[in-house]
């Protein structure tokens, strides 16, 4: 005990906060500041970015977890021997094998990388329940998984063993690389810029397009009354997604703005180039798992989605169209996303939280 006072005693709190991010000042919001801001991290308000504090609540306010959802009727079609063309099984093992590591792609890339160079609290916030809801969509591709008794090998080694799978996830990885190691450090024009195509990598093409054909797929299964209960799970997935995409997008838009001197040219003819290789790799997917029609869609019609999806998010980060003229095939997955503020999404709930009430201080 003597010896554990004396070490307090010799505690330098200056030096502490000389430790902590940033200066050891009171915070002023002119000071913060989305990459390479010099105010102290450790002081959530006053805000500056309210909308990254909205999408923390909302985020928060549209908890789920997959247990709530009834697979029974998935397991009693998956196990039939007839309930299912061949077409049909495909799509759903390859997206549960796509799915299932890609969201360990983004959370890892957000813990690894993203959340040590954004430097606001507020956003910072957001990442963390936005890792989370990585981890519940990860625990629901194994809820499915486990339920239908699929093998487990198979579906998780997709991404190094189908090639159309293997090469999102590659592609993916390529910009996770160039920025995970831990002497990587924005502050340079050439840094900022990679840490910008991170972003840009991450939240436009695998979480704004390479998530897109299967979603519309299994969506497209629910609707027709078959694995409803994957088609609820990949339907609150897609909720969470569409918040983190827009998240990703208000980031990339406020760094520009404060940084307008990275948008040069040649960055809005790369992030242009990322864009149009994202959706290829995506046209190529719906090629592998629909090499004919099925559930009243095929592979040309979902090109055109991905275009219709590639113009919206080059447009969302300010960059022209490269498919003018493209039509949605598709209005209903619209209508889907546009519905999420309105439907209840927990009158389908089986299970209560166990939280504050079931807390004993006896
Ligand atoms: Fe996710
Ligand atoms: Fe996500």
């Amino acid at each position: 005990m003597a010896r554990a006072k004396a070490a307090l005693n010799d505690l330098d709190i200056q030096e502490g906060l000389d430790d902590l991010e940033g200066t050891s000042a009171r915070v002023r919001v002119d000071e913060k500041r989305m990459i390479n801001a010099r105010a102290d991290l450790n002081q959530l308000v006053p805000f500056k970015y309210d909308w990254a504090w909205q999408k923390y609540l909302d985020g928060c306010a549209n908890h789920w977890m997959p247990q709530e959802v009834n697979m029974n009727a998935d397991i009693a079609l998956w196990k039939s021997q007839d309930g299912l063309s061949e077409d049909e099984r495909r799509i759903v093992k390859r997206n549960l094998g796509f799915f299932s590591t890609a969201d360990s792609l983004v959370a890892n890339n957000l813990v690894l990388a993203v959340y040590r160079l954004i430097t606001n609290p507020e956003c910072r916030q957001y990442i963390l329940r936005q890792a989370f809801e990585e981890a519940i969509h990860t625990h629901a591709y194994q809820y499915c998984i486990e339920s239908l008794g699929m093998d487990e090998g198979e579906i998780f080694n997709m991404y190094h063993e189908i090639p159309s799978v293997a090469k999102k996830a590659s592609w993916g990885l390529k910009y996770t690389r160039s920025i995970s190691d831990p002497t990587f450090q924005t502050g340079t024009p050439e840094t900022d810029r990679q840490f910008l195509k991170n972003l840009i990598a991450y939240y436009c093409v695998l979480e704004g397009i390479f998530f897109y054909c299967g979603f519309t797929q299994i969506l497209s299964m629910g609707r027709r009354n078959k694995m409803t209960g994957t088609a609820e799970q990949f339907q609150y997935i897609l909720r969470d997604e569409s918040m983190h995409l827009n998240f990703g997008i208000d980031m990339i838009n406020q760094i520009k703005i404060e940084n307008p001197h990275l948008w040069d040219a040649d960055m809005k003819d790369e992030a242009t180039q990322m864009i149009l290789q994202g959706t290829q790799l995506e046209i190529e997917y719906a090629r592998d798992t629909m090499p004919r029609g099925v559930l009243g869609m095929n592979a040309a019609m979902m090109e055109d989605y991905l275009k219709f999806i590639a113009n919206r998010r080059l447009t969302q980060i300010g960059l022209k169209e490269e498919y003018p003229g493209t039509t949605n095939p598709f209005p209903w997955m619209s209508e889907i996303m546009d519905l999420k503020k309105e439907k209840n999404f927990f009158e389908t709930r089986v299970i209560e939280y166990q939280t504050g009430g079931a807390l004993s201080w006896d």
